[in-house]
């Protein structure tokens, strides 16, 4: 890691990884204070500027910013942080409005400071240095003269991270209020357009699977409008070299650490040059900066992997697992949990509860979740939401006596809570009807019967506050899932003026952070996750504050391989909730057997969402292996290195395998979808091990050398019927 500024050339030259795993990322000040991109790519040691930052003379259609300098177009020079209009014609990386509505803004180069560690980024999310000397920052500052801007661009590196952290500050030096139209996270220019483009889309239910397909001219970009960073797309996006695949090749990837509504983006231009931004999405978005104000935006993180899809991913996962998530549950081991969702929804009692809880301190279980239900008059999704009050109905001695009947049986208790939300038929509605997002004189429209709170409003942020951490300090809770079940819609708030008004989705996003930040540091020892209606707000931001997330509310281990293969490109296993549940399944009655089930939630943070009562004697058996099987795997599922092996998205197998940080030990899993007549032999080659380490097979013969495993492989046993799994427990000798 190091960050080495030539004075001569005014060339700043980034490197971040280590020397054999590292990324060179290079930009130079023009002579007339452009800041241009040169490289980003395979860690390089002497840079020729010349070489890298070329200069064209182009048509007349691309206008010149300097007079007699006809080489210089910013429609054609490759930039750090674009504008529209002086010159650049492309997509810009922000836009901002002066009084005089004109949108015109010229950033030149000031100065620059590189600082030890990574600072923090005012009320937002981001990854952080743990010591001073884990990281570098550089911060460039931008001036635009005329109107007194300040653009401070950073750039973090890291010493035990190959990747490149940015954000952007605007400061209103100046004496004349700005309206920030855009302020997307970073911008590059690639000199090329050889690329695939490779997003993870989806649905309720169906989250994260891949799409990769070439780049085309043209802007191609996924987005949200939802007021989350939704089911619907991730915030990320990679660019892949053509020939770049799971273990080879050069892959781009740009993840945001924000929840809310993103753009990400790519524009091929006119000279095949492709410009790549995410950032908070400018549309329905603005953001009034009067002077001496600071606007941050959200942090982009950055990998450059030469090692192909399966090295970003495991950047990312190292990265995100150690230096985004916190807490004390960052480096300890998830519990294996129970939840009654799927096995009561909303009908149960104190009894019931106990019952289930009980059966599960017998196979083995940990945890027990009390899911949505538990609170006001919660016979169904249409009422109570706001009101954090027991169900006396349900839970005549309260929530202490149940939790304490929990523990009593040695679980511990976890709770749900969607506090983000308010149901029109509550105590807080009808006592603050002007406490949701609406906007004047128009109807507000219901997703599962309710409406999201306004958490641009301090009030409300305080509300929400002193609920939950009364409800938390009110019994003995180890675990809570916070979940948050619907899209904005009529997004406005009643306190803002009408020229704030397209600031609310981004100020409610500024509002739950402070409010999740609040609470899980006045709750450190309790395990945060977050969920929303699943996979719906599956984002590094979420994970800075509750280091797992449920990651869909699909339970169907068919449906979950593809969901868990997708996820798993950008976040770490360590982050993905998954659960055996009932058959037929809830979401898609597909009958699947409990051992696929339970092979399938394995590769996630394990636990059970069914009636365990009604478990059979032979059942409760296999149940209690499997958990004991976890609980022995669990550190190296938890905390070791991913290899995708097999793609749920190119055919009827997957696999993959998890290897301990020092290779003695792995999981590995392999699905088949339909059973084949007659089929081939496969064989599965691992990955990760150590060539040089000998390894055993639980339950086969036999020494295997590493190198044997991942080269020559070993046979699938032959499977019968559909929906099939098979698991390899492999340990050094
Ligand atoms: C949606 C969640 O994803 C489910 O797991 C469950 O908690 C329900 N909400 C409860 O309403």
């Amino acid at each position: 890691m190091n960050i080495i500024y030539d004075d001569s050339k005014r060339v700043f030259h980034l490197q971040s990884g280590t020397e054999d795993n590292g990324t060179s990322y290079v930009m130079q000040v023009h002579k007339n204070g452009y800041l241009g991109h040169a490289y980003w790519g395979r860690r390089i040691n002497n840079v020729n500027i010349d070489e890298l930052l070329v200069l064209a003379q182009r048509v007349s259609f691309s206008a010149n910013p300097e007079e007699g300098n006809s080489l210089l177009s910013l429609d054609t020079f490759p930039q750090e942080y674009p504008a529209y209009g002086k010159t650049d014609l492309r997509v810009p990386a922000y836009s901002i409005q002066l009084e005089n509505g004109s949108t015109i803004i010229d950033l030149r180069y000031d100065s620059y400071k590189i600082i030890n560690g990574k600072p923090a980024l005012s009320g937002l999310p981001a990854v952080y240095a743990e010591s001073a000397d884990e990281a570098k920052t550089l911060e460039v500052t931008m001036i635009d003269k005329l109107i007194g801007l300040k653009v401070i661009l950073s750039y973090t590196v890291f010493k035990d991270y190959n990747v490149i952290a940015r954000n952007v500050r605007f400061i209103n030096e100046g004496t004349t209020d700005l309206k920030i139209l855009s302020a997307l996270s970073m911008s590059i220019d690639f000199d090329n357009y050889n690329y695939d483009f490779l997003h993870l889309h989806g649905s309720w239910a169906r989250e994260r699977h891949i799409e990769r397909r070439p780049l085309i001219k043209g802007n191609q970009s996924i987005m949200s409008r939802r007021g989350a960073s939704s089911h619907v797309h991730n915030p990320f996006i990679a660019l892949l070299n053509k020939d770049a695949t799971e273990d080879n090749g050069e892959v781009y990837g740009f993840s945001l650490v924000y929840s809310g509504n993103f753009i990400a983006q790519a524009e091929v231009d006119q000279y095949d040059t492709t410009r790549v931004s995410i950032g908070i999405n400018p549309f329905d978005f603005s953001w009034l900066l009067k002077p001496k104000e600071t606007f941050q935006t959200p942090e982009a993180v950055m990998v450059y992997s030469s090692d192909g899809l399966g090295g970003m991913s495991r950047t990312y996962h190292d990265l995100y697992r150690s230096r985004l998530c916190r807490g004390e549950y960052r480096d300890k081991s998830r519990p294996v949990l129970v939840n009654n969702w799927e096995a009561t929804y909303f009908n149960f009692n104190a009894e019931k509860i106990e019952a289930i809880a009980k059966v599960g301190k017998q196979l083995g279980i940990e945890l027990f979740v009390l899911d949505d239900g538990w609170f006001g008059k919660r016979d169904s999704d249409n009422c109570s939401l706001g009101d954090w009050v027991v169900d006396k109905k349900k839970l005549p001695d309260g929530l202490k006596d149940l939790a304490e009947r929990i523990n009593k049986t040695g679980l511990k208790f976890g709770l749900w809570f969607e506090p983000e939300m308010v149901s029109p038929d509550s105590d807080l509605y009808r006592a603050h009807p002007d406490w949701c997002l609406h906007v004047p004189d128009r109807s507000r429209s219901l997703a599962r019967n309710q409406l999201i709170l306004d958490l641009s409003r301090e009030d409300v942020c305080e509300y929400i506050i002193k609920a939950v951490s009364d409800v938390l300090r009110s019994a003995p809770i180890s675990y809570v899932k916070w979940d948050m079940n619907r899209n904005m819609t009529e997004i406005g708030s009643e306190l803002l003026p009408p020229d704030r008004q397209r600031e609310t989705a981004h100020r409610y996003m500024l509002g739950l952070y402070r409010v999740l930040d609040k609470i899980t540091a006045n709750f450190p020892n309790i395990l945060f996750e977050s969920c929303s209606g699943g996979g719906g707000r599956f984002d590094p931001a979420m994970l800075y504050y509750m280091p797992q997330t449920w990651t869909s509310d699909d339970t169907d281990a068919v449906e979950r391989i593809k969901i868990q293969y997708g996820t798993s490109i950008v976040y770490p296993v360590s982050t993905m909730g998954a659960h055996v549940s009932a058959v037929p399944n809830h979401q898609v009655h597909r009958n699947t057997s409990l051992k696929t089930r339970g092979d399938v939630a394995m590769s996630g943070n394990f636990g059970y969402e069914l009636d365990l009562t009604k478990f059979t004697e032979d059942e409760k058996e296999h149940v209690k292996e499997q958990i004991a099987e976890y609980k022995e795997l669990r550190h190296i599922i938890q905390f070791g290195d991913m290899y995708r092996l097999l793609s749920p998205f190119e055919g009827n197998d997957t696999s993959w395998i998890i290897v301990s940080k020092d290779k003695t030990e792995a999981f590995a899993a392999y699905f088949s979808v339909l059973a084949v007549p007659n089929g081939p032999i496969k064989r599965i080659k691992f990955k990760g091990l150590d060539a040089k380490k000998n390894y055993t097979i639980e339950g086969k013969e036999g020494i295997y050398g590493g190198d044997e495993l991942m080269y020559a492989g070993i046979p699938v046993p032959v499977l019968e019927g559909d929906y099939q799994s098979v698991v390899w427990k492999i340990k050094s000798v």
